[in-house]
């Protein structure tokens, strides 16, 4: 598995209000979406192109096009709904399904609870969408899901991951297939209660608030 950390100013800024415990929720989300724009510019460098002729107003040419099967995005819900529009925005052309994922708070599992994706996903590109990468497990059970149905690559977009849930992840995917993780920044470590620290808090809480 391919590990990718954005290296860039915007990104360290725009991270550090994310984490501020007195950024709002509106501020968040808005800068999630900006967040979720830069990781996507990285994210989609793999992206599928075939050959494309066109006439431009002085001349026949051949340029590009995203080829098909149209690459598919996969928020997790609920966090990674958050993060949807920054990707689309970049891959209009793109198909979404969802998965409602969420970790068992005493067994720390991932569980599914909502399914609405393509039984075929033969040669897709699947960009998975989840802001957080803590232990590892909602991950690793959604990309086995993926590629059980036939995903040809399957990009990981988070905001931020613990070093623990990597190597969960590294481990679990091994040489299978091709799986890459892109992230704003790897923190220090998990808590006993595996958030992540320094971390941001809890990412769909932030977004969208307790509920
Ligand atoms: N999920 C979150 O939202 N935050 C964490 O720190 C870990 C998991």
């Amino acid at each position: 598995m391919r590990v990718h950390v954005v290296d860039h100013p915007l990104v360290a800024h725009k991270l550090t209000v994310l984490r501020d415990v007195n950024t709002p929720s509106p501020n968040f989300r808005q800068l999630v979406d900006e967040l979720v724009t830069l990781l996507a510019y990285e994210a989609t460098r793999d992206v599928k192109t075939e050959p494309h002729e066109i006439e431009t107003p002085v001349a026949p040419t051949v340029g590009v096009r995203i080829a098909e099967p149209m690459p598919l995005v996969v928020p997790i819900l609920r966090a990674g709904l958050g993060m949807l529009d920054g990707l689309t925005r970049l891959l209009p052309t793109a198909e979404v399904g969802f998965l409602g994922m969420q970790r068992d708070e005493e067994t720390l599992e991932a569980v599914t609870y909502a399914n609405r994706l393509p039984d075929d996903l033969t040669d897709r590109h699947c960009f998975l969408v989840d802001p957080m990468l803590a232990t590892g497990g909602t991950l690793v059970a959604a990309i086995d899901y993926l590629l059980e149905r036939g995903a040809r690559h399957v990009t990981a977009v988070c905001l931020l991951a613990a070093p623990e849930g990597i190597e969960v992840l590294s481990t679990a995917v091994g040489d299978r297939a091709d799986v890459e993780l892109v992230v704003a920044a790897v923190d220090e470590k998990l808590d006993e209660n595996a958030y992540i620290v320094p971390g941001l808090g809890d990412a769909g809480d932030r977004l969208y608030g307790i509920v």
